[in-house]
């Protein structure tokens, strides 16, 4: 397991040595959550200020567009999936959004985001479960949903785009991002995902964005979904 100490700290090293654990081929569950439990209490500063983390800001900002586009005002009930330390719930905040809940797998990142005081409800739940089961969130139960990066290498597949058509009101809106080398990495079958959900008419597609300035060591980017669920 990695230990952090304030001898060892290096911010770089540290959040390197993370993410090379949470990113690669075959990290288990145990190994993820062993990552973000050591990672909680330096997540922001590591992903904002050395990884110059730009998901959470540009989520919030394509999201509030097509939110106003589509006529939600900032009571709009919204949840946050994956929603970590907050920087998701953070940046809703910024724009105006007052009724943010979030859920996420891990506690130790639960409680950094509670401590910030943007959340109503903050819950441990895990997606991509069968039947959306261990989200320990009913259905239909928010008008908009959020995720950021979460659709990614070694955390959730594509079922856990289940879990946004499953706690979001029919007619709602799920924004998600998915980083370049995700979404065209096979094993994880995000676009056929997505594909299958529009076929079977789960869901239909509302707008993409593609941000190249999304973490400093990856030029290839991100891309940002919002789909309407039907
Ligand atoms: C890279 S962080 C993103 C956090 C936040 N959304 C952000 O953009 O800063 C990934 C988050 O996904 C959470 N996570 C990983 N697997 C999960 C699962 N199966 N269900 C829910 N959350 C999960 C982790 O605990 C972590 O907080």
């Amino acid at each position: 397991m990695y230990t952090m100490t304030t001898e060892n700290y290096d911010g770089y090293t540290h959040v390197h040595n993370l993410q090379e654990k949470a990113l690669k081929e075959d990290t288990t569950e145990e190994e993820l959550k062993e990552v973000y439990a050591a990672w909680s209490k330096t997540y922001d500063k590591d992903m904002c200020i050395n990884l110059s983390y730009n998901g959470p800001a540009v989520a919030a900002e394509q999201f509030t567009q097509t939110l106003k586009e589509f006529g939600y005002t900032n009571d709009t009930r919204i949840l946050d999936l994956g929603c970590g330390t907050g920087l998701v719930g953070e940046e809703l905040k910024k724009r105006g959004y007052k009724n943010i809940d979030g859920v996420d797998l891990m506690p130790e990142m639960l409680e950094v985001a509670k401590a910030k005081c943007i959340y109503g409800l903050l819950q441990q739940g895990s997606m991509g479960s069968p039947e959306c089961k261990d989200l320990g969130i009913g259905a239909n139960q928010y008008d908009v949903a959020i995720c950021v990066g979460v659709f990614t290498l070694a955390h959730v597949k594509s079922e856990g785009f289940d879990d946004l058509v499953h706690v979001v009101k029919p007619g709602g809106l799920a924004s998600f991002a998915i980083r370049e080398l995700a979404l065209n990495a096979p094993q994880y079958g995000y676009r056929e995902k997505m594909d299958q959900l529009c076929k079977e008419g789960k869901w239909k597609f509302v707008a993409k964005h593609h941000e190249a300035a999304y973490l400093s060591d990856d030029t290839a980017g991100a891309w940002f979904f919002v789909y309407q669920i039907l």
